[in-house]
């Protein structure tokens, strides 16, 4: 039986996300971030990898789904965390970790999800649609944008006075609470089958 979860997490941005994860589990006995794939170029992000033994990775833009595969393969990974990546995930990765693929997103998902619907973007609209509370949604991946199966959410009240940024300040603040003890809640529940 498996006793550990080897994760990789894939980003885009600026990886607050992905550095709290990386806290999060480095005393964890059963759930190990192992690798960083960024498919932007981003030196703060591969000298905090290197700082917390983690490898960091920067996919060139003619590799494909197969050569990333290969490479969490060889790794050894079990899961999948997407945390602000915003290259859609292909059919080869989707079919090799069916339901092992997690997302953040950060709005009430069905609301303000799909295509475009990504970092500031999101809370622009929040606010355009003078909505009275947004949060995080933590879903599976599936072929379509943030439509695959949600495995929590959590809410935060806004105010009218709320701007894009106070919206991104709350909104942001529960990523740093919520996200790392889910995703180990995620993992816990494929150790036990
Ligand atoms: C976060 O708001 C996350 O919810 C969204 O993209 C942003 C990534 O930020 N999917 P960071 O790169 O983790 O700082």
């Amino acid at each position: 039986m498996k006793t550990a979860i080897n994760i990789a997490i894939f980003i885009s941005g600026a990886g607050s996300n992905a550095k709290n994860l990386i806290c999060y589990f480095k005393d964890e006995s059963n759930v190990a971030v192992d690798l960083v794939i960024s498919n932007k170029s981003n030196d703060i992000m591969r000298q905090f990898c290197a700082e917390h033994g983690v490898e960091y990775c920067e996919p060139r833009k003619e590799d494909s789904e197969h050569d990333i595969l290969k490479k969490l393969m060889a790794k050894e990974i079990d899961v999948i965390v997407l945390a602000g990546y915003l290259k859609k995930i292909g059919s080869v990765l989707l079919h090799n970790f069916k339901n092992r693929i997690v997302n953040i997103h950060p709005s009430l998902l069905p609301k303000f999800g799909g295509k475009g619907m990504y970092g500031v973007n999101v809370h622009e609209a929040v606010v355009q649609h003078k909505e009275t509370e947004s949060g995080i949604t933590i879903h599976l991946v599936n072929e379509k944008y943030d439509e695959g199966r949600i495995l929590a959410q959590f809410l935060v009240s806004l105010t009218p006075q709320d701007d894009v940024k106070a919206v991104e300040t709350k909104v942001r603040a529960l990523e740093a609470k919520h996200f790392a003890p889910e995703v180990q809640r995620f993992c816990n529940s494929l150790l036990k089958g």
